[in-house]
């Protein structure tokens, strides 16, 4: 998708208005396996977002908190909640807030493998084996950085999904069931396709497959960017997204047979595959 196709900011603002409490669904995950911990979150890993990384005044741009670019405000992944100030101007996120700043930050991790996720490896320096860039800068010159550490502390106590449970997404699946619904017009009167239609590439499956592979979480709707992104914030989807909100809730047939094809499911009762 380039840049240039991107719609005025701000369209679904209204929407964002009188957001509350959403709620964690763990889909396809044992009873028993370990979540990541709400309250260890909240105490150890929360506080690293707004904590102010220098001064950011000219002529020293500095770095900034985490939280100046990542608010629902800004178009950037990980939509923070905008944050709560008290008298002496200290800032905090109320319990609510931060229950939606955990479903959001959550997202961006494998629990259970802290070097595979997207929240340690962002601004982890590329010699220390980060992504090769992120627009905010990179803050971590090491894993030994206490604020890596701590974070791979709360992603390594988490449960990781067993091999058996990471189930093989199925292309044929895709092809039939799913590739066809970036074409077909949405409520707001628009297709994926008009705006993704290089990623979503209508005369190429196989194209379109690849790049879908990295918006999708095997055997985690919840967890796959390509569910959760055009999702209504009301059934727990990002509160942003440029484009169209497609599916109101969990409940939506349609998600539900994207939901399957995740979990690896080979048959789509929607498109008679
Ligand atoms: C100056 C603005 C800015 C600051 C500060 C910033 N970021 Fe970002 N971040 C961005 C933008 C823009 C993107 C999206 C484009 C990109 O990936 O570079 C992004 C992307 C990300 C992503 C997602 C990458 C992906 O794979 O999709 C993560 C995770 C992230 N930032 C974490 C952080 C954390 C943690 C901090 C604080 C330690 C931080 N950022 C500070 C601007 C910022
Ligand atoms: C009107 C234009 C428009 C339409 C229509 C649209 N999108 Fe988007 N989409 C965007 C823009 C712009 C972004 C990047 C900024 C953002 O995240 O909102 C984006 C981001 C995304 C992302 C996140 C990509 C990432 O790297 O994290 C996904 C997934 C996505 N769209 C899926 C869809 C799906 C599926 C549909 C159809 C149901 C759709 N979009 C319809 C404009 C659109």
């Amino acid at each position: 998708m380039s840049r240039q196709d991107r719609m005025p900011r701000g369209v679904f603002r209204a929407a964002l208005l009188g957001l509350t409490g959403i709620a964690l669904v763990a889909f396809g995950r044992p009873a028993d396996a370990q979540a990541l911990d709400f309250n260890f979150y909240r105490e150890n890993i929360e506080p690293m977002f707004y904590r102010s990384r220098g001064n950011f005044q000219p002529p020293d741009p500095g770095n900034p908190a985490c939280v100046m670019c990542h608010t629902w405000q800004a178009n950037t992944p990980m939509m923070l909640q905008s944050l709560e100030e008290n008298d002496d101007g200290s800032v905090y996120w109320t319990e609510a807030q931060s229950r939606q700043n955990f479903a959001a930050v959550s997202r961006l991790v494998m629990p259970g493998d802290p070097e595979n996720s997207r929240l340690l490896r962002t601004p982890l320096s590329p010699q220390a084996g980060g992504s090769a860039a992120h627009t905010g800068g990179k803050f971590w010159d090491s894993r030994n950085d206490p604020e890596y550490r701590m974070l791979a502390e709360w992603v390594g106590a988490a449960a990781p999904m067993a091999a058996a449970q990471a189930p093989e997404v199925s292309f044929e699946f895709f092809q039939a069931c799913v590739h066809p619904i970036f074409y077909q017009v949405t409520p707001g009167g628009l297709a994926c396709a008009n705006c993704h239609g290089a990623e979503f590439a209508q005369a190429d499956a196989q194209v379109s497959w690849g790049n879908v592979q990295r918006l999708i979480e095997p055997g985690r709707p919840t967890q796959s960017r390509l569910l959760m992104h055009p999702m209504h914030p009301d059934g727990g989807g990002d509160y942003v997204h440029n484009g169209v909100r497609r599916w109101r809730s969990q409940n939506d047939a349609e998600w539900q047979m994207l939901a399957g094809w995740v979990n690896g499911e080979r048959t789509g009762t929607m498109c008679g595959l």
